[in-house]
Formats: C-alpha cells, structure tokens, sequence
C-alpha cells in the first residue's frame, strides 16, 4: 500500500498583519512601548502645527487626557476625508509633505497609521479605536482582525460632530494599558512644554485628567518659513527632485493630468515668474516639456532632471538661515524666567551656517533655578520646532560625542538645576530611523 502523502496547498496570507504588530510599531515608531504616549502627543501635535500653519493660522492646540484616552485639538483647516481613506489604506503612505523638502516637522507619511494601529495592538490585539472628527465629522475607526484571513479589519463608521473648525484626533487608549499612560506622565507634561518653548507662535492647553494648564503665546507676529511656503530648489539633491517628479507622475496618471515642467518650477521658491521659467528653458531645452518627458516607461530620466535642477538653483538664490525662523532671546527667556531661572543665569546663543545651499540655524538657551532648587536638569532638545522625545542629538560629530556628554564637560551633569535648550531648524535633516527620533549631522564634527 502506497504511504499517504500530504499535497500541501501554498496559502495566501496578508502581511498587513505584520503592520500592526508589537515589532513593527516599535520599528516604525522608533520608540518602545512605553514611550508610545509620548509618540501619540508628538506625531498628533506636530500634524496640528503643521496644518495650523500651512493655512496661515496662529496654532492654539489643546491636549486631554483622561479615561477616554489622548485627544488633540487644533484650529487648523480641517482633515479632509480623502487624506483619511489614504491613512487607513495600510499599503500606501499618505503625505502632503513627504516627497518635498521642507523644513516641516512631519515628513513621512506614516505617522497617523502607526496611530491607528496602536490601540489594537496595545490592547493585546482585540480591537482599537480611533476618532478623528473634522469637518463636522466624526469618523470613528475601529481596528480588529480577521482570524480567518489573518488580516486587520477596518471598521469606519460616521457620525454628525460639533467640530467644524480644525481637527480632533483622538486615540482611545485600552484600559489594560492604563499604567503606560500614567507612567509617562512627567516626560508627557515636559514634552508638552517643549512645543511652547520652541513655538513662540503657539498657545497650548494641557489638560491631565483634570489638571489644566495653558502657556500663552509670547508672539502674535512670529515668523518662520511654513508648509505652504514654496521650498527652495538649493534644498534638493537630484534623487529628491526625482523623487517630487516621481510623486507628481503618479499623482497626474491617477487624476487623468498632465504636467508641464514649467508649472513645476514655478512651483519654486525665486522661479514663479515667466522670465525665470523661461531662463531655464532656454538652457534645458524643456520649454514646452512636460513631467511625463521625464520617463521612458521604464526609468526616469536622471541627467536630464540634474541639468534642471542645476538651472533652478543658478536662476534663484538660496534662502538665508534666518528666513527659517528663529525662536529668539526674548521668548527663550521668557519661558526659562517662567519656570525659575535667575534672570542672570540666562545666556542665549545662535549659530548659523549654510551647507551646500542649505542653509540651518542652531539656537541654545541656557538658565540657572538657583541654589534652593531641588530640581534635575532639563534639557529641551528640538528640530523644526518640534521636540525629541529621546535627544535627538545624542550622536553629535564625528567623534560620537552626545549632547549629554558635552554638557558633563561643562559642569551642567544630570543633578545640576539648569534648564538647556538647543534647537536647530534646517530644510533637510536626516534621521537614522522611521520614528525621527536621531538626526544625523553631515560627515563633519559640529560641535
Ligand atoms: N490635524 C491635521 N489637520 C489637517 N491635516 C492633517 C492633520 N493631521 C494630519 N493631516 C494630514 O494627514 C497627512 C498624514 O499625516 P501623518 O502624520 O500620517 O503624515 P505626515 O505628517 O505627512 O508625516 P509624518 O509621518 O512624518 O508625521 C498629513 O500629511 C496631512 O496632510
Ligand atoms: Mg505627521
């Protein structure tokens, strides 16, 4: 008798799984669990500053937390409903910043969707919720599982809302999870009074189950180069322009739009005039050219986008460090007077540079809480007015030293009450990882 043999069948299963597990959050976070709450204020204070901006309002965000979990509230223009489809369609990325470069705090595309998915995996995989409401709107996204496909479930049910002004995110935070949020209190609070420190422009509320607290702000008329501003070519390298030409190709083919190469210029910032457009036409030879020039079919065309950007960075001059936006003495000290620091102690310093067009401003603060202070240092750290949750400098120059180190060498160690603030604004920064969480500066020792 012929032994039984086993024809296997090759099984399908969806990966979207992995997305919304315990190890991918963590990869694409960059941030262990229990620093997730600090993620969720960041990731959803970041996007308010952002779209406050964009749309030329003074940001006034409110924080709560309590039972219900974290919500953040902006004044800004409102989420529309076509950017959430993209945020809970787990195989695409969904970004008005992404493919730009641009000093913006979000850049990625991914950050509402590692929200979605945190209270389902918080929750030991269940089911997760997550409510945004704009627009009159209340869009309430439940995450599960299939256990049969193996693959996450998306759940969006709607509702009337009295949010017709701004946006409401709010994450639903499992209960079984409570200790996470409660323990990351102190970090959660400092975090919060990091945005103020670093946004003169910005008046927050924080509300703790109960315990409210607002930081006014100090400058109704502060200027910084925002998202809706045009990005300078000087800030692209060619693999960046290609990347921007790629985004649009996609974009036209999908909307049924062609683009012209000179309506992509003009998009630029010292290139909308017709004589720059035409400038540069007369030396690329692009003058009627439009994006889809660019691609064989198979590749896009690399020389010829680097002869473009070579033209679009000789016809306008690169951005000045400090149209990026400088925080300022006069708010830095305001804040660190606010919290104790002897008037004395102050010392304010900025730094800034240009590197290969592009240009970065560093700005450190630094006050003394004096002798009868019993508190720890404070170290403020920031990029692009939006804080680290771990030191984002904390792989300064070549040599490997951290910002901690240095301060060490400068009798400022951990039990010193001083409060250090050191932010830096620069068009491109490069992180080491998905959460945004470590900058990489250049080849060269900065310190
Ligand atoms: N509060 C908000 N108001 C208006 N639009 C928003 C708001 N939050 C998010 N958006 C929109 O949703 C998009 C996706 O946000 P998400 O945070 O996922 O990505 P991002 O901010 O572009 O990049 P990153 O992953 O670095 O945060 C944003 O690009 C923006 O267009
Ligand atoms: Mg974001």
């Amino acid at each position: 008798m012929a032994t039984p043999t086993l024809e296997r069948t090759t099984f399908r299963t969806s990966r979207l799984l992995d997305f919304v597990s315990r190890k991918e959050l963590i990869a694409q976070t960059g941030h262990p669990e229990d620093q997730w709450p600090l993620v969720v204020l960041k990731e959803l204070v970041d996007n308010a500053l952002d779209a406050c901006e964009g749309a030329g309002q003074l940001p006034t965000v409110k924080v709560t937390v309590d039972a219900e979990g974290i919500a953040v509230e902006d004044n800004g223009p409102g989420l529309p409903e076509t950017t959430l489809d993209g945020v809970l369609d787990f195989s695409i990325r969904v970004s008005n910043r992404e493919a730009y470069v641009s000093p913006t705090r979000g850049a990625q595309g991914n950050a509402l969707k590692t929200l979605v998915a945190m209270p389902f995996v918080l929750s030991g995989e269940e089911s997760g919720q997550v409510d945004v409401s704009s627009n009159g709107k209340l869009h309430r996204i439940t995450l599960g599982v299939d256990q049969i496909r193996q693959e996450p479930t998306i759940r969006r049910e709607e509702a009337v809302s009295s949010v017709t002004n701004g946006t409401v995110v709010r994450l639903h935070w499992p209960d079984s999870a409570s200790s996470l949020l409660t323990d990351s209190k102190g970090r959660f609070l400092q975090i919060a009074f990091d945005y103020v420190v670093l946004n003169p422009h910005l008046t927050l509320t924080v509300d703790w189950f109960g315990e409210a607290r607002t930081w006014k702000r100090t400058d109704l008329a502060w200027e910084k180069w925002k998202p809706n501003q045009p990005t300078s070519p000087h800030w692209y390298r060619v693999d960046h322009l290609e990347r921007l030409i790629g985004a649009y190709l996609a974009h036209d083919a999908d909307n049924g739009h062609v683009r012209m190469v000179r309506d992509l210029v003009a998009e630029f910032r010292g290139l909308s005039s017709t004589a720059k457009q035409k400038a540069i036409a007369s030396v690329t030879g692009l003058g009627r050219a439009s994006l889809t020039d660019f691609w064989d079919g198979e590749q896009l065309d690399h020389e010829t986008i680097a002869s473009l950007l070579e033209a679009m960075k000789l016809n306008s001059r690169p951005v000045k460090s400090a149209d990026l936006g400088i925080i300022g003495r006069d708010h830095l000290a305001f804040r660190l007077a606010e919290q104790g620091c002897t008037p004395e102690s102050f010392t304010y310093k900025k730094v800034e540079g240009d590197e290969d067009g592009v240009p970065w401003v560093l700005e450190t603060a630094f006050g003394w809480l004096g002798e009868e202070s019993d508190r720890p240092r404070r170290i403020v750290t920031g990029v692009n007015w939006s804080p680290g949750i771990v030191d984002p400098f904390r792989e300064l120059g070549r040599g490997g030293q951290s910002l901690s180190g240095h301060l060490a060498q400068l009798r400022a160690g951990p039990k010193e009450p001083i409060i250090f603030v050191l932010h830096l604004a620069k068009p491109r920064v490069e992180y080491t990882d998905r959460g945004k969480s470590a900058v990489v500066i250049g080849g060269r020792d900065e310190s």
